[in-house]
């Protein structure tokens, strides 16, 4: 301990102005790591408003591709893509079908801004009329998600995804095997340079009940924590999740929500050191700060790049997030 008038080490020092601040800031927010959530449905010069999330939109494929081109001049990571069919079956065959609507999209997207980075969710909520991430089986009196038979229709998918011009495919339905199956289909089909980006450690969160609205992918029945993860099991199973994944040829992971979820960032930062590590700051992280700016009680902006900082301190190198072309904005001003 130093001896003589205290205090000798003075923390302040390092934050006496902006320029001493910003030269030991260790955290810097950049477009080209955001990646833009968008939700894409059928039609033509549509941007229909989703209630529960001001400021975000169900787009027509015109209007996404020129939501793509800003998002591209914003010098943004990528897109993330998710649909809305018009017809919704047992096995969500509109996600697989080559003119439907995220295929569709894609081919918009890429006439519009060849460069931008195409992201596509592969999930079944969306396209199943029961709104869960698969088929369902009956075993034992009781009715579920058949994980097996879901697997060879996840692949499916992001085959018919990456035929249409995507360039990462992002399987969300917590399958086991799902990223093994998805790589296998992937590569008989020749398109072994395909990355997976897979949301390795998603959690069966509340957080989610805006997007179920937007995407309009909410269960008629039950709910989906027999395959999403429990919010209070411990970070352990988190990691083998993810070890999981990585095994079967995940090339970037997810952790799902962000910010009730840092510890989970962290852990995996520090387990998987040199593995892209996204993590989605998710609908309900949205519209709350959306909720509490209109009533001006916070501010969204400082609120955003706090929350932002906060998801990239702890360890991800990737954010999914809502506000990434508010973010780009900000960032240039
Ligand atoms: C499933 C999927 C969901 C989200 C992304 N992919 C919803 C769910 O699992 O119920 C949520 C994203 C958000 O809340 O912003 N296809």
């Amino acid at each position: 301990m130093a001896s003589g008038r205290f205090p000798t080490t003075r923390l302040r020092r390092l934050r006496q102005n902006p320029a001493v601040r910003a030269l030991v800031r260790e955290t810097r927010l950049s477009p080209a790591n955001l990646v833009l959530p968008l939700f894409v449905r059928a039609g033509k010069k549509l941007r229909h408003e989703i209630s529960s999330m001001p400021g975000q939109y169900q787009l027509s494929p015109d209007e996404i591709a020129r939501e793509a081109r800003s998002a591209m001049e914003l010098g943004l990571g990528g897109i993330l893509l998710f649909g809305i069919p018009e017809k919704k079956d047992a096995t969500g065959s509109a996600s697989y079908d080559r003119s439907g609507i995220v295929q569709e999209a894609i081919a918009a997207i890429k006439e519009a801004a060849p460069e931008m980075l195409v992201i596509t969710d592969v999930c079944f909520c969306e396209y199943t009329e029961h709104g869960q991430c698969g088929v369902l089986s009956e075993r034992g009196g009781r009715v579920d998600v058949d994980n097996d038979a879901t697997l060879k229709l996840l692949a499916k998918q992001a085959v018919s995804h990456a035929q249409a011009g995507a360039d990462i495919v992002a399987p969300s339905g917590m399958m086991d095997g799902m990223v093994s199956a998805i790589r296998a289909g992937l590569d008989e089909a020749g398109h072994g340079h395909v990355p997976i980006l897979s949301y390795a450690a998603k959690y069966a969160s509340s957080f989610y009940g805006p997007f179920r609205e937007a995407a309009e992918s909410a269960p008629k029945l039950g709910d989906r924590r027999g395959y999403q993860m429990d919010p209070a099991a411990g970070a352990g199973q988190a990691m083998r999740e993810i070890e999981l994944d990585l095994a079967e040829g995940a090339d970037m992971i997810m952790v799902k929500p962000a910010l009730p979820y840092l510890d989970i960032i962290r852990d995996a930062r520090e387990r998987f050191p040199g593995v892209p590590l996204a993590a989605y700051n998710v609908s309900g992280e949205y519209s709350m700060v959306k909720a509490a700016a209109e009533r001006g009680w916070l501010d969204e902006k400082s609120v955003v790049l706090e929350s932002l900082t906060a998801i990239q301190r702890a360890g991800a190198t990737i954010i999914l997030t809502y506000w990434a072309k508010d973010v780009a904005g900000w960032l240039q001003a």
